[in-house]
């Protein structure tokens, strides 16, 4: 990881070094936590950072979900995402917000314990690597099914949740491939280790709807504009393992992976291997909107100074 210098810690920015807590602070044991991933990129006008609103809703809406009272107004956090990349004096940045149970009480109950928030901020590149935007990924189907909708709260970006994701991350590398995709309830297809995922078959595209346990990814809402601006049919709809292996094409796509075609499915090629042409376009699109070159990119991006 690239250090960068501060850390907005509970209302100020401390030195990388010095954010630290205490060992039996809540969700250090029991996961009771929530984040968000949010980007900021070098953009024409200067850095911008990416739907800073839908994030910030997303980080409340987890947090009031998993019984975490955020002691910040949105206004605060949102001035405090904004300064941690302007401080850092980073051009490009991936920004971490944690909202934590610290330390108080033990047990489950989280009474008299503290809520915390930080606040990191450094530079990441390509999460899925350099090459993975015009190679694309090989994944397998994960032996982990996704966090149920029945033992989760999928849709918020809880802590604890991704010890699931990190099982398949960590079995999907270890068989050789470079993520997973991950079945839901009924056996049906969720999304990725840390992605959600769309598929191509016969020109309509389609996205696993929420209810199979997907995250309602902010890029996945962005890509199903792109695509109803492509003029591109487009659906919520459950997918079978069998429609995945027979897809035309397949993409991920994320804050921090960005829009990536999937090329294989445990070893089976997808169309010819390589990412396909609606992938490519809309993808495309994608980056022209995230990094400002795009008309409505001014409806997204919030410049940090
Ligand atoms: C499990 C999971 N699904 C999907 C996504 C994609 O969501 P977004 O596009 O909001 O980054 C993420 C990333 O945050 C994730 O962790």
């Amino acid at each position: 990881m690239e250090k960068s210098k501060l850390i907005w810690l509970n209302g100020e920015f401390v030195n990388w070094e010095d954010a630290t807590v205490s060992v039996m602070s809540h969700t250090l044991h029991y996961g009771t936590g929530v984040f968000e991933g949010i980007r900021a990129r070098d953009c024409v006008g200067g850095t911008s950072i990416f739907r800073l609103n839908d994030h910030v809703d997303r980080l409340y809406d987890s947090a009031s979900a998993y019984n975490l009272d955020i002691p910040y107004d949105k206004e605060v956090l949102t001035q405090a995402i904004k300064d941690s990349v302007y401080l850092n004096e980073l051009t490009s940045a991936y920004i971490r917000p944690l909202v934590f149970f610290g330390e108080g009480e033990m047990g489950l109950l989280p009474n008299n314990v503290p809520v915390n928030v930080s606040i990191a901020a450094w530079s990441w590149g390509a999460y899925l690597g350099d090459d993975a935007g015009n190679n694309g990924v090989k994944v397998c189907i994960s032996k982990w099914k996704r966090i149920s909708p029945e033992s989760f709260i999928p849709t918020a970006k809880g802590v604890g949740g991704y010890m699931n994701s990190t099982l398949a991350k960590i079995d999907a590398v270890n068989n050789g491939y470079d993520d997973a995709i991950m079945l839901g309830d009924g056996n049906v297809v969720a999304e990725g280790s840390g992605q959600n995922l769309f598929l191509i078959k016969d020109n309509k595209i389609t996205t696993p709807p929420i209810e199979t346990g997907a995250l309602g990814g902010i890029t996945r809402r962005t890509v199903i504009e792109i695509a109803n601006n492509l003029n591109y049919e487009i659906a919520e709809q459950n997918i079978t393992k069998e429609e995945l292996l027979n897809a035309d094409e397949l993409f991920f796509t994320g804050t921090a992976t960005e829009v990536i075609g999937v090329v294989s499915v445990d070893g089976k090629d997808i169309g010819t291997g390589s990412p396909g042409s609606i992938t490519n376009s809309i993808r495309n699109n994608y980056l022209e909107i995230v990094n400002g070159n795009d008309p409505i990119s001014e409806n997204y991006l919030t410049l940090v100074k």
